[in-house]
């Protein structure tokens, strides 16, 4: 049984500069980037890689027309390395480009190629949320199935992650709070999944305690506060990517997958409906197993004296740095409680077998019932 797993180096610098003399960045590179990045940190260091900005093929989530139109572009030219910069969205188109001889995003997606890398792939995200610079996930929409689809597979590990506190500084702050509750949900998933370890809760614990500490110095200070602690919440996520990487997520993200697909919801935001609901369940099925051990650590960190009702004390933080609201007030119909709850059961059975306890239909119905 592989106990942990960690494909990618990981490094960390102080600005792009240094990074890029460190990695000897320059022709036979090819950067993925946004041009708001590309503006105030790369543009000025006249580096000789081509850099591709992802703005010119379109906005939104990477689907399968934006990815199969960068490959036309990519694909002719030999590369050595791909180098993405950015959030999400250009770390899971990067991943693709990668891969040899692709010219249809789908043919990789449906396994109808042989799927062989042939660069090699450095990631530098620019939020603290996804964790994605240490798995092997690539997340795209086709659009003519109207559908997500995650690819999975070791080849789309990166070789090289690189943290560089300084970018994830001019994230807004809304985006800052979505993509780091993200990485607290990874951690806290991942520490009660049935897949967990010794090894992998080293990564979730460090990373509660780290973006734990820092929302609740945030809600001392003030929003502006991040910035001075923002290392904490790219190493906090990167940790949290390592937890679930190796022990995997569960109901939580499982649940806000069809409010974020069907009402754009940000997906630290949908996550964030349905967290301590699931907890609360979690601890109504079976309040004597692992969970205790996660509580009593939430309720040290929290300074609170006991752990009964330790997920009400958690959304008093969290609640002052994102709003929850009920599922209706995002557009989320009636009978959406039944089809969602069937979509979960019929669609997520991927997430949901990392459940720290097992939740039948009328558990996941109730919980989305109760958040109507
Ligand atoms: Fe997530």
């Amino acid at each position: 049984m592989r106990l942990l797993q960690v494909k990618p180096e990981i490094y960390k610098f102080d600005n792009i500069k240094s990074f890029s003399e460190f990695f000897n960045i320059g022709s036979g590179d090819l950067i993925l980037t946004n041009e708001f990045l590309y503006t105030p940190f790369m543009k000025e260091l006249n580096l000789t890689a081509d850099f591709l900005l992802r703005e010119k093929y379109g906005r939104g989530e990477p689907s399968d027309e934006m990815i199969d139109a960068i490959m036309k572009d990519v694909n002719p030219k030999d590369y050595k390395r791909i180098i993405a910069i950015g959030g999400g969205s250009i770390v899971d188109i990067a991943k693709l480009l990668v891969i040899n001889n692709v010219t249809k995003t789908l043919d990789l997606f449906e396994k109808k190629i042989p799927i062989v890398k042939g660069k090699e792939l450095i990631i530098v995200p620019t939020t603290c949320g996804t964790g994605s610079e240490v798995t092997n996930i690539s997340i795209v929409e086709f659009k003519a199935k109207h559908t997500k689809m995650g690819l999975a597979t070791d080849e789309l590990f990166a070789d090289y992650a690189i943290l560089i506190p300084e970018l994830v500084k001019v994230l807004p702050y809304k985006f800052f709070v979505t993509s780091s509750v993200d990485a607290l949900i990874h951690a806290v998933e991942s520490y009660v999944s049935p897949k967990s370890n010794t090894s992998t809760e080293l990564f979730s614990i460090k990373a509660i305690e780290l973006i734990l500490n820092g929302y609740i110095s945030i809600v001392k200070k003030g929003p502006e506060h991040r910035l001075e602690i923002i290392d904490d919440f790219l190493i906090g996520s990167n940790l949290a990517g390592i937890a679930f990487s190796n022990a995997g997520v569960g109901a939580v993200h499982a649940l806000s997958y069809p409010l974020g697909g069907s009402y754009h919801v940000p997906h630290g935001e949908a996550n964030y409906q349905f967290f301590t609901e699931v907890f609360k369940a979690y601890n109504i099925k079976n309040p004597n197993g692992k969970i205790k051990k996660i509580n009593s650590i939430l309720a040290e960190i929290l300074c609170v004296p006991n752990d009964d009702n330790i997920y009400d004390e958690l959304s008093k933080v969290l609640d002052t740095l994102l709003v929850r609201k009920p599922l209706r007030e995002y557009g989320m119909k009636i009978e959406e409680i039944e089809s969602f709850t069937d979509n979960v059961i019929e669609g997520q059975q991927r997430l949901l077998v990392n459940n720290y306890a097992h939740l039948d239909r009328e558990e996941i119905l109730t919980i989305y019932k109760k958040l109507y």
